[in-house]
């Protein structure tokens, strides 16, 4: 029986979807249940990053109690961000999506969606996870510099798209992928790897002082980054090192390009 989005909570206008999704969670809303905003104020991104969120796009976030331990909540994020891709492949072929590891979805190179995943901690094991997700559907104007790097599906194929019919595919979309990252977790891999944007790509990855570079070989079974260094050694990236993408090597920066 189908979970996700069986309550909805909608409201015109919040801080964070994330924020109002934690205060039900802990006031023990069910696994499934949706907030959503018309627009936020104050959308949170990955590493602390404030998130555009104005009218037009598509903000929310779900509550889940995945059985998993926090090792592996990156394959809830991958799970998402193929969700999505996938979503968008479905409901327009015209256009070709790729996940640029770990959180998110490109067209053409610019991002037009975000995921992020929140546990709350109980021990070693998540009490709940708080999954936010930021599409950017209908918006027509982005404050530089972010037209420079992002996106929109109404901008890529030139007409307004309704939010809920694109909500309701996702939905269902996301429940499926969900299990499949509870149970099957390879499976799920083997779907979104040809997606992964920087799959044989050199790659510079924030961590520590200096970052990492190495050729990206793919994503291991708790969806950590596999790099192979250039001394030959493997490297995993895991998502509580707080990554940050910096872009490909020899890659043009899209910000550099358009003279910012
Ligand atoms: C990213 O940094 O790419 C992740 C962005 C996630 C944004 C969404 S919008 C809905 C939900 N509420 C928030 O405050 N953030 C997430």
């Amino acid at each position: 029986m189908r979970k996700f989005g069986r309550r909805i909570y909608y409201y015109p206008c919040l801080d964070s979807t994330n924020s109002a999704a934690r205060f039900l969670a802990h006031q023990g809303e069910k696994e499934g249940t949706v907030v959503i905003a018309g627009e936020q104020t104050n959308g949170q991104g990955r590493g602390g990053n404030w998130w555009f969120s104005p009218p037009g796009g598509l903000w929310f976030s779900l509550i889940l109690y995945p059985d998993i331990s926090i090792s592996s909540l990156g394959r809830i994020n991958m799970a998402a961000a193929g969700a999505v891709a996938f979503s968008i492949q479905k409901l327009f072929p015209s256009l070709s999506t790729n996940i640029l590891w770990p959180n998110d979805v490109l067209i053409e190179g610019k991002k037009v969606g975000g995921v992020m995943c929140r546990a709350s901690l109980d021990g070693k094991k998540s009490k709940f996870v708080i999954l936010g997700l930021g599409i950017n559907v209908n918006i027509v104007d982005f404050p530089s510099p972010l037209g420079f790097t992002a996106t929109s599906l109404s901008k890529e194929i030139g007409r307004k798209i309704y939010l809920s019919f694109f909500l309701a595919h996702l939905l269902k979309e996301l429940e499926q992928m969900y299990r499949l990252c509870l149970f099957d977790f390879s499976s799920l891999l083997e779907m979104i790897h040809p997606s992964l944007y920087l799959l044989g790509k050199l790659a510079k990855i924030g961590i520590g002082q200096d970052g990492i570079s190495g050729l990206v070989q793919g994503l291991d079974e708790e969806g950590c980054l596999i790099l192979r260094l250039e001394s030959g050694v493997q490297r995993k990236i895991d998502l509580r090192e707080r990554p940050i993408y910096l872009r490909g090597i020899g890659e043009k920066d899209p910000l550099i390009e358009s003279g910012c």
